[in-house]
């Protein structure tokens, strides 16, 4: 049974922002590799936020993003000097949001929206500034603070405390799996906004609903009566 929702807190990187938008510049520096490389720096990108919460060896999202970078063009076996590297870095500020995001949000208007990322606070300042969002989150809300990566409790845990509202009456949103079972254990309603159609992770937990796009998610909620 949907709960009654007061506050949304929406994921970042691949629920508002399309982290592949990066293909461009990717197949611009690297012909034929742009979407393979894009792919690989997102993978390890998560993969090192994950191992770096397991050993207690937290960096910012940004320093993570350019390791996995890294990473991504040595295994391709594609120089990347220090000009492309910070040109493309500077990418994951300017990312495209999925088409539907900016009417869905002013759908949903009527709650408080948030967002809570892993991103550095510097990183969700600029995308959200570039994308033109400034203003319609009350909140926008780092795992920075706790110096741990979702899907730590500890990180799930500061939507309440940001958006003044129990965490009974947030619903947290997400196109990971893997981010939506870390709400979903710490208690949280929560909304898989599936773009990928993908299988559900077996990791013991479901989404409380399930949509293909943010659209989805109005449907759900748009006709929840205000407070
Ligand atoms: C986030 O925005 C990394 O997508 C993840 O927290």
């Amino acid at each position: 049974m949907k709960p009654c929702i007061q506050a949304i807190a929406f994921d970042a990187y691949g629920t508002l922002f399309d982290v592949h938008s990066v293909i461009t510049l990717c197949s611009r520096k690297f012909p034929g590799e742009g979407a393979e490389l894009s792919k690989l720096w997102r993978a390890k990108q998560l993969e090192y936020t994950w191992l770096r919460s397991l050993m207690g060896q937290y960096e910012d999202f940004w320093a993570v993003t350019e390791s996995a970078l890294i990473f991504a063009c040595h295994s391709l076996s594609l120089a990347c000097p220090t000009e492309i590297r910070r040109e493309l870095m500077s990418s994951y500020l300017h990312l495209d949001t999925f088409p539907e995001v900016n009417s869905a949000l002013g759908k949903l208007s009527q709650y408080k929206l948030g967002i809570l990322s892993n991103g550095s606070p510097k990183m969700l300042a600029a995308v959200v500034a570039n994308t033109g969002l400034k203003g319609v989150f009350t909140d926008v809300i780092s795992a920075e603070e706790v110096k741990i990566y979702k899907s730590s409790p500890r990180v799930y845990g500061l939507a309440s405390q940001h958006m003044g509202v129990p965490d009974d009456a947030i619903a947290f949103v997400s196109s990971n799996f893997w981010d939506i079972a870390g709400a979903k254990c710490f208690g949280l309603w929560t909304c898989w906004v599936n773009r990928g159609n993908l299988p559900e992770d077996d990791l013991g937990v479901r989404p409380d609903v399930t949509v293909d796009t943010l659209d989805g998610l109005v449907t759900v909620l748009g006709a929840t009566p205000l407070p």
